[in-house]
This record gives structure tokens, C-alpha cells and sequence, in this order.
């Protein structure tokens, strides 16, 4: 085995050694959501947009589009942790095809804790920070329609 060969070793006997120590923690869904988060992107002049910092210290942006009142693109980033990423990604994938009615009373953060069989109580706020951050997205998205010009000045 070269060095590179070595390296490589090691890195996924880590990767599997972490892996199997989450999966005493965390259920499946949140070990998918984790290693393949959906609608991890940024979108580009969006429809509606918020950053919300948590009192953890960690912020998370959302963006939305909306086509025929319903949430037709949805995106989220963060420089959370885990859980974080988990939690942006599954109330992303709730929020799609919804409307904004629809997310507001569906899309909370009891609902993502449900979806992936409950956080440890530690991360629970993860889920609070990932449904405030959409919910504000939407109150943002509703206030350019009425003042379209301040889209010119979003930070
Ligand atoms: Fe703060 Fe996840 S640890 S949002």
C-alpha cells in the first residue's frame, strides 16, 4: 500500500468509525439527510430570502421561489453544524410544492423533529433555527411584493 493508499484508509475508517458512532444517537433519516442534504444550494435573486442567526451562534439562509403561489424552488446554507445541515434540508423538502399557508401551519419545527424520528434534546434547536429561517423567508417574500424596490437593497 503507497501513502496515498494509506491516507485514503484512514479517512474512510474515520468517516466509518463516526458514521457508527452517530448511529447511536441519531435515527437513519438523519444520518441520510446528513451525508446527502437536499436543496443545499443558493438561489440566485430569489423570491424571497432571510438569515437568521440562533442563540447557538449559528446562521442559516433560506430562499425561496414561488411560481402559482406554491414554493416551486427552495434552498438553504449554513454554517451549522450537523443537525443544522439536517434540519435546512428536511424543512426544505417539506416546504417544496407548498403553499405559503400551507408551510406556515405544516412546515415547524415539531413536524422536521417527526420527520426524522426526533433530535437529541441538545439539537432540537437545530429544527427551530431551520423553520424560523423559512418562515421569515416567506414574510420577506410577501413584503417585496408589496415593495419590490427593496429587493435592490437586501444585504
Ligand atoms: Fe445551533 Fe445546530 S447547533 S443550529
Amino acid at each position: 500500500m503507497d501513502k496515498n493508499e494509506n491516507i485514503d484508509k484512514f479517512a474512510d475508517d474515520l468517516q466509518e468509525q463516526i458514521i457508527k458512532q452517530a448511529r447511536k444517537e441519531y435515527s437513519e433519516a438523519v444520518i441520510d439527510h446528513w451525508q446527502n442534504p437536499r436543496n443545499f444550494k443558493k438561489l440566485k435573486d430569489p423570491d424571497g430570502y432571510a438569515k437568521v442567526t440562533g442563540p447557538c451562534g449559528d446562521t442559516m439562509e433560506m430562499f425561496i421561489n414561488i411560481q402559482d403561489e406554491k414554493i416551486s424552488e427552495c434552498g438553504f446554507q449554513t454554517d451549522g453544524c450537523g443537525t443544522t445541515i439536517v434540519c435546512g434540508s428536511v424543512a426544505t423538502e417539506l416546504a417544496l410544492n407548498k403553499t405559503i399557508v400551507e408551510v406556515i401551519a405544516y412546515v415547524t419545527a415539531g413536524e422536521v423533529l417527526k420527520q426524522i424520528g426526533g433530535l437529541p434534546t441538545a439539537d432540537v434547536h437545530c429544527a427551530q433555527l431551520a423553520t424560523e429561517t423559512l418562515r421569515r423567508a416567506l414574510v420577506d417574500y410577501r413584503s417585496m411584493q408589496k415593495d419590490p424596490w427593496k429587493k435592490h437593497y437586501r444585504k
